[in-house]
C-alpha cells in the first residue's frame, strides 16, 4: 500500500474552478482530450478575497479492525495534505469517516485526522449517523451544521443525510436501521436531505450576507439529482439552491459518490471529490460534465481512483480545484510523464 505513495505529490488530475478566462486558457494548455484531465469553472464572486487554500478529505469508511487497510488510506491522505507545498488554512472532511458508525471507528478517524497540521471541519455521512443517530459523531466532531467566514469567504457545512423515521414502526434495532444504509442501492431508507430546521437555519445564516460574498458549501451528497437511485442527491437541493440563489458564486463540494464529478446549475457549481476508501463506479447515465469519466484501469492498485482535493481561492473569489489522486494509474498521461 505504501508503495503507491511514492507517486504522491507529482500526480494530480482533474479540475479547476476559477474565472472563465483562466479555465479556457488552462483547458487549451492542458489538452482536454486527455480524458482524465477535466477543466471546470465556477463564477467568481466580486468581493475581494485574501487568497488561501483549503483541502478536502472524504469517505474514509474506517472499520474497527486493527491496522485495516482503510486506516492506511486515511493516513496516506493526511500525509498527502501535510506534504502540500502550500499548506491549506483548513481541511474539510465530508463524511463517512466510519463504515458502521461505531464509536471506536469514529474515534479512530478523529485520532488519524488529528495528525493534520491544519484544523478540520466536518459534516456527517449516512454511515456515521444511523447506528446511534449521530451521537458518537457529534461527540467527536461537533455540530452537524455550521457556518463561518474566512478571509472574505463564507463556508457552510450541512448534514444532508436525514430521512423520515422508517425504523420505529418497523421495530428495527439501531444496527438493523444502520444496515439499511450500508448498500448503495438500498430502497428502504428513501431519499435523504437536510432537515427542515436546517433549511430555516440556512436561510437565516445567509440573509445578512451581500450577494457578492463568495460562498463555499459542503454536503455529504450532491446538491442536485445526480443519481437518486443510489442516493446521489439531496432531496431538498432545489430549496437549498433557491436560498443560495442570490449569490454571485456558490461552490458546493460533496463526497459520498466516491469519484469526481461536476455540474453547474445557475450560480452553483457542484464538485464531487474522491474518497480515501474505494471508488464507486459512475452511474449508468450521461454525465453533465465531464463527458470523460475517470479511468481506473489498474485493478491491482487498491488506491486507484482515490485521493484528496485541494482548492486555491483566488482574489476574485474563484477557486482552483486540484484532485490529488493517490496513484498515477488514474491518469495514464501523467503516469507516462505528462506534467500538469
Ligand atoms: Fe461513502
Ligand atoms: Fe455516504
Amino acid at each position: 500500500m505504501k508503495s503507491s505513495n511514492a507517486n504522491q505529490g507529482r500526480r494530480k488530475f482533474l479540475g479547476l474552478t476559477g474565472t472563465a478566462g483562466l479555465s479556457t486558457f488552462a483547458a487549451q494548455a492542458i489538452g482536454v482530450n486527455l480524458g482524465m484531465v477535466d477543466i471546470v469553472q465556477a463564477q467568481a464572486g466580486r468581493r475581494a478575497v485574501t487568497p488561501f487554500r483549503f483541502a478536502i478529505i472524504s469517505d474514509p469508511h474506517l472499520y474497527s479492525a486493527k491496522d485495516h487497510v482503510f486506516d492506511r488510506h486515511l493516513e496516506d491522505a493526511v500525509a498527502q495534505v501535510n506534504g502540500l507545498a502550500s499548506q491549506p488554512d483548513m481541511v474539510f472532511v465530508l463524511g463517512d469517516v466510519s463504515h458502521h458508525g461505531e464509536a471506536d471507528q469514529i474515534a479512530k478517524g478523529k485520532q488519524i485526522l488529528s495528525k493534520l497540521k491544519a484544523p478540520i471541519r466536518s459534516i456527517p455521512g449516512e454511515h456515521d449517523w444511523y447506528l446511534d443517530m449521530g451521537a458518537a459523531w457529534k461527540a467527536a466532531f461537533g455540530a452537524e451544521n455550521w457556518s463561518f467566514d474566512h478571509k472574505g469567504v463564507r463556508f457552510i457545512g450541512m448534514n444532508s443525510i436525514i430521512v423520515p423515521d422508517f425504523w420505529t414502526s418497523a421495530g428495527l434495532t439501531p444496527a438493523q436501521r444502520r444496515d439499511w444504509f450500508m448498500a448503495l442501492n438500498s430502497p428502504v431508507p428513501g431519499l435523504w436531505g437536510v432537515a427542515d430546521s436546517t433549511l430555516e437555519w440556512l436561510a437565516k445564516e445567509v440573509a445578512p450576507l451581500p450577494a457578492e460574498t463568495p460562498v463555499v458549501v459542503f454536503t455529504h451528497s450532491p446538491l442536485w439529482d445526480y443519481y437518486p437511485r443510489w442516493n446521489f442527491q439531496v432531496s431538498n437541493s432545489k430549496q437549498i439552491r433557491d436560498i443560495l440563489g442570490k449569490f454571485t458564486s456558490v461552490m458546493a463540494f460533496h463526497g459520498h459518490v466516491h469519484h469526481t464529478v461536476f455540474n453547474r446549475i445557475g450560480n452553483l457549481s457542484s464538485i464531487g471529490t474522491m474518497s480515501t476508501s474505494w471508488p464507486w463506479p459512475y452511474p449508468p447515465i450521461q454525465l453533465p460534465y465531464p463527458e470523460f469519466q475517470s479511468n481506473r484501469v489498474d485493478p491491482s492498485n487498491t488506491q486507484d481512483g482515490m485521493g484528496t482535493a485541494t482548492v486555491a481561492m483566488d482574489a476574485m473569489g474563484g477557486g482552483f480545484v486540484v484532485h490529488n489522486g493517490f496513484a498515477d494509474s488514474v491518469n495514464p498521461a501523467i503516469r507516462n510523464g505528462f506534467k500538469v
